[in-house]
């Protein structure tokens, strides 16, 4: 039998009650497979006690797990720019997990706050690089606290690294609708964006009978409200696949309800796998937080592990709990606690059952 390593880093607020009630639900889907969890005590407690988020060997550390399974990082006595510099985006960044992919879907129950829209109308993926671009980390202050004071933030966009994650979108594409949105704002920013357009035509070359949609940005965050079913899989820069699935997960029902899996598909490193939702200090403790997102994450995680039915297992138990029970938490108008949500999911699971796992997908050692 199979098992799993997986490095669970709750982090801060609301980040280690989502993943509590996630690890519940998917141990209880493993079946003819186990998870091994190993809690690293990350964050901002860490941060208060050690002065770091996480140790110096953190990376090397996680390196040998399977995946990595994450709350949130984040809380008010501690700069957000030292907290996710500490931790996530040196994950990302360090591991190459170039892509970050957040489905945007409405599933049947869930009321979208966009009048008259259902879940036909609102199913696409959001492919967000999530190596480079304006997260390069590229930049400095001078002349602190002087008039002349300047700060510098480089955008750095790379031939190789637009052109694996357009060609990552176009495949995903072909496997979906047939339909793929480029977004830049290649009017205003005539370096790096124009690059990125004639490299992502470069690569629909290949791509043939994909649709090719160039949006600028602002006018993608508008259609993302006014026409989200133009939309199927779209592919956008770290900064603004970041903002327009903010959108997303609104759209599909609330900052909990939406899911992200930062990977690289050679797996040559773990993934590593997180709501889109931050630590929600403003609810924190209080056992509102919707856990669906982190839960979905799960089972975005048992697939690129390879246990696909599993995976599956678990988003039928979602969809059954929202479209057939009246059980979910505040943000989408429900009484339920995180915890109480967490165990209808696998009471679901349990009447399910779940059926054999399609087997594992190693991780490549490195190279
Ligand atoms: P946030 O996502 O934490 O919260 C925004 C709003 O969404 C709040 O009203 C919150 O209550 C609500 N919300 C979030 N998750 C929810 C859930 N599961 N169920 C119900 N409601 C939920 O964004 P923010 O307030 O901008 O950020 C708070 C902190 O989190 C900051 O320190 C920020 O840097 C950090 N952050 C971390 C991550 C991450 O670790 N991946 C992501 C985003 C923000
Ligand atoms: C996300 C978050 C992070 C990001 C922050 C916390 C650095 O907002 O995962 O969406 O911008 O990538
Ligand atoms: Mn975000």
């Amino acid at each position: 039998m199979s098992e799993y390593r997986i490095a669970v880093i709750g982090g801060d607020g609301v980040g280690p009650e989502v993943v509590a009630a996630g690890m519940g639900v998917l141990d209880t889907a493993a079946s003819g497979f186990s998870l091994a969890w190993e809690h690293l005590p990350w964050g901002s407690d860490y941060y208060q006690a050690n002065g770091v988020m996480m140790p110096a060997d953190g990376l090397a550390v996680l390196d040998r797990f399977d995946a990595i399974y994450l709350g949130a990082v984040g809380r008010p006595d501690v700069p957000d720019h030292v907290t996710l510099w500490g931790l996530l985006l040196p994950i990302r960044q360090r591991f190459d997990l170039y892509l970050n992919v957040r489905p945007v879907r409405l599933l049947p129950g869930v009321l979208s706050p966009l009048r008259d829209r259902g879940p036909a109308d609102i199913d696409m993926i959001v492919v967000r690089e999530n190596s480079e671009g304006e997260y390069a980390g590229v930049g400095g202050r001078a002349h602190a606290g002087h008039p002349a004071e300047v700060g510098i933030q480089v955008d750095v966009f790379t031939r190789a690294g637009v052109e694996r994650v357009a060609r990552y979108s176009f495949g995903l594409a072909r496997s979906r609708r047939g339909r793929l949105a480029s977004i830049t704002k290649s009017n205003a920013s005539p370096h790096h964006f124009v690059m990125w357009d004639e490299i992502v035509e470069e690569v629909h070359r290949d791509f043939p009978d994909v649709q090719l949609d160039r949006i600028l940005v602002d006018a993608a965050a508008a259609y993302m409200i006014s026409s989200p079913d133009r939309f199927d899989v779209v592919v956008a820069s770290n900064l603004f696949g970041d903002i327009l699935t903010d959108i997303g997960a609104v759209i599909q029902g609330g900052m909990g309800m939406a899911a992200s899996a930062n990977i690289t598909p050679d797996r040559s490193k773990p993934g590593m796998f997180e709501p889109v939702h931050g630590s929600a200090p403003d609810i924190a403790g209080t056992g509102r937080a919707n856990p669906v997102g982190a839960v979905w994450a799960g089972a975005m995680m048992l697939d690129h592990l390879g246990e696909t039915a599993a995976g599956r297992a678990v988003m039928a138990a979602v969809e059954e709990m929202l479209a057939t029970t009246g059980i979910r938490t505040p943000d989408l108008g429900g009484t339920a606690t995180t915890s109480e949500v967490g165990q209808e999911l696998q009471r679901a699971l349990r009447a399910a059952g779940v059926s054999r796992p399609a087997g594992r997908l190693p991780r490549r050692p490195p190279a």
